[in-house]
């Protein structure tokens, strides 16, 4: 029976996991993939943590020299997170010619070229199922299952943490700062969230999703990110009037004018199924010009979803060594004909305080109409101490006519404030 030996680097969450899965499973695994993989040894810096995990002794390294020249190791298992000592640890192991499988967003996002480079020079192989959307075999799925198409959009709920303060704060009417601390409480968010709130950590799992799903370097520059910290209780709740849920999306389109990416909070028809992901689960849905749509839900993040997928690239390294690689051609950055939308064209929910006078509303639509922007819907909202809210959809629109409305919105003397943005995906 073929023989896989594997290093874990990191025994955080996610290394714990990958661990567990192993190890309890090796027997499984030997019945039905005709491999027998074992852990040959790990580097933790914390080395009880690694004990109290169940690793023996001696199978704790104490350097990634010891790891890489360790000749029963064929596959390295980067689950450390962030850039350093990651990327150098990664590219060590792949310049002696081990395969990595990585959970890491961030490097893969940031150094992709420079690691798969490496990793052809060596004839290494080169996995990161579980740096996208956590047990969600969302990769898995893009390279096998759905390569006869083109991928036209895809579009996801990819950061559960975003997704649970958002749910929590639609259920149970908090505003953010009391969802986000429950967030934390639960482990879910981490105590300087930023890299989830601001949208960063979905913005570097779009790029690699975009650039796999449409078979391109997409790098994060070209992805717009704007995260949820600016969503109030008060958006959600007018959202809801008007039947919809909001959510973090990740979208990605690749149409002829070009590719389009971006994360942002976004309201959501109730009935779709993108509405009904709650809690810190992850969706993504692809539309293929073959298959039509094709919808993935799941667990984004935790010990065993992650160290699922972790597993599930290092059966694929041992069961096909020959493919190791993205399904384009990897560039450091986006190709010279690849063309990005950033005006691109969407409904807005646009909410205001204005001033309670004859002419108001008037004057307001006159800057829209100025834009060439047509309104679906206006609410006046009952009045309050400091002026009268006015609630907004517009129909189909350009991103950069709805920017110039609102500066001019903005300056005029009756609109007292310009109070939120969000886009409207129907
Ligand atoms: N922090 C991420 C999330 C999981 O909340 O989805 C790892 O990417």
């Amino acid at each position: 029976m073929k023989k896989l030996g594997v290093a874990i680097l990191g025994m955080g969450v996610v290394g714990g996991g990958t661990y567990k899965i192993l190890t309890d499973n090796r027997e499984y695994f030997r019945r039905t993939q005709k491999l027998d993989i074992t852990v040959e040894c790990v580097l933790e810096r914390n080395r009880q943590r690694a004990l109290d995990l169940g690793v023996e002794e001696e199978r704790i390294a104490s350097s990634i020299e010891e790891v890489i020249s360790n000749p029963n190791v064929d596959v390295v298992v980067e689950v450390i997170g962030g850039i350093e000592p990651a990327r150098s640890f990664v590219l060590q192991a792949l310049m002696s010619g081990k395969t990595v499988v990585t959970s890491n967003k961030e490097m893969v996002c940031k150094h992709w070229y420079e690691l798969e480079e490496e990793a052809k020079k060596m004839n290494a192989g080169l996995l990161f199922e579980a740096s996208c959307v956590g047990g969600v075999p969302i990769i898995r799925t893009l390279t096998d299952g759905t390569q006869a198409n083109h991928i036209l959009s895809l579009v996801g709920i990819i950061n559960g943490t975003t997704n649970y303060i958002l749910t929590k704060m639609e259920q149970e009417g908090s505003d953010y700062a009391s969802a986000l601390k429950e967030a934390q409480n639960l482990g879910y968010a981490e105590f300087n969230p930023t890299a989830d709130v601001e949208g960063f950590d979905a913005a570097y799992k779009l790029s690699i999703l975009s650039s796999m799903a449409f078979n391109k370097r997409i790098p994060l520059e070209n992805v717009y990110r704007e995260g949820i910290t600016k969503i109030t209780a008060e958006d959600i709740a007018y959202g809801k009037k008007l039947g919809y849920k909001i959510k973090l999306l990740a979208i990605g389109k690749d149409t002829p004018a070009g590719v389009e990416v971006r994360v942002h909070p976004a309201f959501v028809p109730a009935g779709e199924m993108l509405a009904s992901v709650n809690d810190s689960f992850n969706a993504v849905k692809l539309v293929g010009d073959s298959v039509g749509e094709v919808m993935l839900y799941g667990r984004g993040a935790g010990a065993l979803p992650t160290g699922s997928a972790i597993v599930s690239d290092i059966i694929f390294a041992g069961k096909h060594p020959e493919i190791a690689y993205s399904t384009f051609e990897n560039t450091k950055e986006a190709d010279k004909n690849t063309k990005f939308v950033s005006d691109f064209t969407t409904k807005y929910f646009i909410r205001l305080t204005v001033e309670d006078k004859a002419g108001v509303l008037s004057k307001i639509a006159g800057v829209f109409a100025k834009y060439n922007v047509s309104l679906k819907e206006v609410k006046q909202e009952v009045a309050k101490a400091n002026g009268v809210p006015l609630v907004i959809i517009t129909h189909e629109t350009q991103e950069f006519s709805i920017r110039k409305t609102l500066e001019k919105l903005e300056s005029l003397e009756e609109v007292i404030s310009v109070d939120s943005l969000i886009r409207v995906e129907e």
